[in-house]
């Protein structure tokens, strides 16, 4: 990683210092609450990471295949609205895989922006797309993208591309999704637009087997949460004394994931005892899914048009292109 405007072949690194999360200190106030719960941010470290990508290949979890599907069919359509010598922008690169299939279909793009705050992946996918890519200005923000960040200037670039694939976008409570927009339309700038993957709302049933899968990786992944506690903070949770839960909340539109305590029990997290009741729960994870109409509406809030909408022909998931106004 080289120093910025080092070279063009090679990716420029800022870091904005995103503050670190005070996990011990999220995790007390968390259990401290009436309702019981832990920030899904937490799910990702290395354990939690690979069962994650475990999830995305299991049978009942359409969204990632689905998503795939969508580009894949329409991926050509999309770049023509992207147009000439755009700069895109991922918020939360992941592996950045993503990232590489869409650089690959656009007209004379100039810049990949890749916005992460684990500093690892950053610079993992950040190496790889300029490896792949030596005529791009490939750029590494570490940042916590929740939060206004400023941009560096890309002198070639005609527009800003967000982009934000993934549903992502549902693991955010209504008024922190409208937030993130915001910030997204910030980053896009006037001329700029998003491409974005959000879930849809849809039948019960199928929603339910997504995050209860049978082979037990959703459970797994959602009860890693303890294992990471009681490996980072010294705590005592009998991992065996919880169950996953996952409900579709149709009110809210979300699937609400939770630990369920399997007795009566305490926990000791450095120092603070923590009291369950059989059947407490412990909320880990909204997933919001969308009508399209709530979810332009919520966009339009945040200054972006919806221009188009492309689904799967069972309309599970929608990948969808908004203009910045
Ligand atoms: C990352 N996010 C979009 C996933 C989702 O579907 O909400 C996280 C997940 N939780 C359980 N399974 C997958």
């Amino acid at each position: 990683m080289g120093p910025p405007g080092k070279s063009q072949s090679e990716p420029r690194l800022i870091d904005l210092h995103p503050p670190r999360a005070d996990m011990r200190a999220d995790v007390l106030e968390g259990l401290s609450r009436p309702q019981k719960q832990l920030s899904p941010k937490y799910f990702y470290d290395e354990r939690g990471s690979r069962l994650f990508e475990d999830i995305t290949r299991l049978p009942e979890y359409y969204l990632t295949r689905t998503e795939t599907g969508i580009m894949q069919a329409h991926l050509p359509e999309m770049a023509e609205w992207i147009g000439p010598h755009a700069a895109v922008i991922e918020f939360g690169s992941g592996t950045g895989e993503k990232i590489r299939r869409l650089l690959q279909h656009l007209e004379s793009p100039v810049a990949s922006v890749t916005v992460e705050i684990s500093r690892n992946h950053l610079l993992a996918s950040a190496d790889r797309l300029a490896a792949q890519h030596p005529e791009l200005d490939v750029i590494a923000v570490c940042a916590d993208f929740t939060q206004p960040f400023e941009l560096p200037s890309i002198p070639r670039a005609t527009r800003n591309l967000v982009f934000f694939p993934g549903s992502t976008i549902g693991n955010f409570a209504p008024g922190a999704a409208l937030g993130l927009l915001k910030v997204m339309r910030q980053v896009a700038g006037d001329k700029g637009s998003l491409l974005i993957g959000a879930d849809l709302v849809k039948d019960k049933a199928i929603l339910e087997a997504a995050y209860n899968d049978s082979q037990g990786v959703t459970a797994a992944f959602n009860l890693n949460l303890l294992r990471r506690i009681n490996k980072e903070l010294g705590a005592d949770f009998k991992i065996d004394a919880f169950r996953h839960c996952a409900e579709y909340n149709e009110d809210e539109r979300r699937i609400e994931m939770y630990l369920v305590s399997q007795s009566v029990q305490s926990v000791n997290i450095d120092g603070t005892s923590f009291a369950f009741s059989e059947g407490d729960r412990i909320l880990t994870e909204y997933s919001h899914k969308y009508e399209l109409e709530p979810f332009a509406e919520m966009s339009a809030s945040a200054g972006f048009k919806v221009q188009q909408v492309w689904t799967d022909p069972q309309r599970l998931f929608s990948v969808q292109y908004l203009q910045a106004v």
